[in-house]
């Protein structure tokens, strides 16, 4: 089955994204292209909400995995929030129609101008990484006479058992304060006069394919809410963040709903049953939710390797080249011709560029390839590396595909540069 599926089928040999065939949206919008299915999207959604539903909790979308407006508006209209990591994406989640009330200000860097951005928005809370940051936001939330909410993001030391790039939660990691540390944070945060603490919070990584990371991360995290809230420190929700995995390959990560199942069975065995639960996914919602479309442009086939060169690269969908990544490549139109083993490269002038290697495909130039699950860190990580303008992106709603942002155009790459006088 392909990653995607249902949404994503073949039909007489065409691949099709809620029934609209790719070969064709390519030639439409061009290429490289991104396309999702909002449909994909929402489904992805359903099966959290029907493990949470009648339990006080909000879905907070790590948009850092797929930012764009009508990916960000989709989810809002759903009642989700968002959670964000930068100031950059606080205004393009207002700029969606996400209420402010619904956002959770997470990320270890915020700077000054970024909290006061997010304090004057009203933003839900903001996710703490050290002390240093919870006494930086007290003097700024004072400043603007402001009081600034607060979770701690506490760094439980589980292995996730994940990429060392994007596991988080490990005591050697940058991220969270050490949960042997965590009560003291605490201690400091109620006696700060600009913040107010409203809850608890860890992420522990990204493509995580078990459960049980999960549960021990929440197990160590209520294990400090009982500490917390004996020295009368009430904490109203739990933010168990984001990080459940998906199927690029033969990974069987488990359901969303299962997972949120395991997790509210850990909450109501220790007593904490009625307690707001956040969570923060990212991938999970999108990544199968969406393929990159990319033409063929040269076929140089060789002893050693055959390369098969397309017009997506590196600086389109970076996930291979940074993090080895494997993700499905299929043709849209298939050949009757016999496969072949290909390198599907871009043009960009690194080695390290490549989308899959060793790919058994029947292919010429001309046809158009489809990288599957590149809806969530695809478009979001992209670059102009060799002054190539960003792809267009479209979404398919109701069985129709709408452009939702256009392709970049080359003169707006060095719009703001400037040539030296004389
Ligand atoms: N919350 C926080 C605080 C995070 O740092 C992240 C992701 C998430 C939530 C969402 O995690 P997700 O559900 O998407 O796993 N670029 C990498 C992934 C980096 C993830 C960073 N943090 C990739 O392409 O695999």
């Amino acid at each position: 089955m392909l990653p995607g599926a249902p949404h994503l089928a073949r039909r007489a040999g065409a691949l099709q994204l809620d029934g609209v065939p790719l070969a064709a949206l390519a030639r439409r919008f061009g290429t490289p292209l991104y396309v999702y299915s909002q449909a994909a999207m929402l489904g992805a959604l359903a099966a959290y909400r029907r493990a949470l539903a009648g339990r006080p909790h909000l879905l907070c979308y790590a948009m850092k995995a797929n930012a764009n407006l009508a990916v960000l508006q989709t989810f809002a209209r759903a009642g989700c929030g968002v959670d964000i990591v930068s100031g950059g994406e606080l205004a393009r989640a207002l700029a969606a129609g996400v209420p402010a009330t619904r956002i959770v200000f997470s990320g270890v860097g915020k700077t000054r101008d970024e909290m006061r951005q997010a304090l004057d928005a009203g933003v839900r809370g903001f996710n703490v990484e050290s002390l240093g940051e919870l006494q930086r936001l007290s003097r700024v939330a004072v400043e603007a006479g402001a009081t600034a909410p607060v979770s701690l993001r506490v760094n439980p030391d589980v292995d996730a058992g994940t990429h060392p790039y994007i596991s988080t939660g490990l005591r050697d990691n940058k991220f969270g304060i050490a949960h042997d540390e965590a009560l003291d944070a605490y201690r400091a945060a109620a006696a700060l006069p600009g913040l107010r603490v409203t809850g608890i919070d860890c992420h522990i990584g990204s493509q995580i394919t078990q459960v049980e990371p999960f549960v021990d991360a929440l197990d160590r995290l209520l294990d400090l809410v009982e500490a917390v809230e004996a020295e009368g420190i009430a904490l109203a929700h739990i933010d168990v963040g984001g990080g459940l995995g998906i199927r690029y390959a033969e990974e069987s990560p488990p359901a969303a709903d299962e997972l949120v199942a395991r997790m509210l069975a850990r909450l109501d065995a220790r007593g904490f049953g009625g307690r707001e639960i956040l969570l923060e996914p990212g991938r999970s919602l999108v990544g199968n939710a969406g393929v990159l479309l990319t033409e063929v442009q040269y076929l140089k086939p060789g002893a050693a390797r055959s390369f098969c060169i397309v017009d997506a690269a590196m600086n389109d969908l970076v996930r291979p080249a940074m993090y080895q990544a494997w993700m499905a490549i299929e043709p849209c139109t298939e050949r009757a011709a016999p496969a072949r083993p290909w390198d599907v490269v871009g043009p960009v002038c690194e080695s390290g560029d490549w989308l899959g290697r060793d790919r058994r495909l029947a292919v010429e130039p001309g046809d158009v390839l489809a990288v599957l699950s590149a809806g969530a860190y695809g478009m979001t990580m992209a670059s102009n590396y060799n002054t190539r303008p960003r792809a267009a992106e479209v979404m398919i709603v109701d069985g129709e595909a709408v452009l939702v942002r256009e392709r970049e155009r080359v003169q707006d790459l060095f719009a703001g540069e400037r040539l030296l006088a004389g």
